[in-house]
């Protein structure tokens, strides 16, 4: 929220508990995806590494969240990237996609098992088609936090991702995970796009299942 109360705790009451109606820009992002044309470039001692990837992503919404008078709809994610004809996972991410009707506010959380974690915000209207949220090292709002050794050795200063809504149904994403590598002097652009299509409906969150909504 961009103002804060003076009463931090009482919580909104009479709360859709239908999610999937109150997810805004993210709503066409609920479900089952897959993209089988990723781009990944990383980094190498040779200098960047282009890498095709395959991607499965499941998106579920989750219960109406209220942190005092501040309430959330979102969806948690889980993302597998492998490499084609491969079984070893190459990419392992998991999170949350959120949104505050109140204020459009958007915020995307990732963990992945390299030892580090981020916290993206941004802003989208309801109906937007395409949005973007960013993460800086050093925020305590919206940062990034990294394990000893990637702090020291590939050290991320910037994350952001740029989604859009394709008018076919399908979506798409553009990231940029900016590292400082251990040696180097200019920053390394780690970057990855994919286009998913729908491969699965998304489950009901838990009190609109309930509700036989
Ligand atoms: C589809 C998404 C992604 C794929 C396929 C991917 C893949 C990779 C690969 C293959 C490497 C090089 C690993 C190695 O040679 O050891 C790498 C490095 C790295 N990635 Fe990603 N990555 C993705 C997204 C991200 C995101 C979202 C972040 C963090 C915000 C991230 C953080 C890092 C870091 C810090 C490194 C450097 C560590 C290292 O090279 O050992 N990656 N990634």
């Amino acid at each position: 929220m961009s103002e804060i109360p003076d009463d931090i705790y009482t919580e909104p009451e009479n709360v859709d508990v239908n999610t999937l109606a109150n997810l805004g820009p993210l709503a066409a992002m609920a479900g089952i995806w897959e993209g089988e044309r990723g781009v990944d470039v990383n980094p190498k001692p040779e200098g960047p590494r282009r890498q095709a990837y395959i991607e499965r992503i499941e998106l579920h919404p989750i219960d109406p969240q209220a942190n005092g008078p501040q309430l959330l709809y979102g969806l948690r994610y889980h993302t597998r990237v492998i490499k084609p004809g491969e079984i070893e996972t190459y990419h392992d991410q998991v999170g949350y996609w959120l949104w505050e009707p109140a204020t459009e506010a958007l915020i995307h959380t990732l963990t992945i098992p390299r030892g580090q974690v981020a916290l993206a915000t941004g802003r989208a209207a309801r109906d937007a088609t395409s949005f973007e949220v960013v993460a800086t090292r050093g925020s305590t709002e919206n940062g990034i936090c990294s394990g000893q050794f990637l702090e020291a050795a590939f050290r991320t200063i910037e994350f952001r991702i740029e989604v859009t809504i394709n008018a076919d149904g399908t979506w798409s994403y553009f990231e940029d995970t900016i590292l400082m590598v251990k040696g180097q002097t200019e920053p390394f652009h780690h970057t990855d796009r994919n286009t998913l299509t729908k491969v699965g409906e998304p489950r009901l969150n838990p009190l609109a299942e309930a509700a036989g909504t």
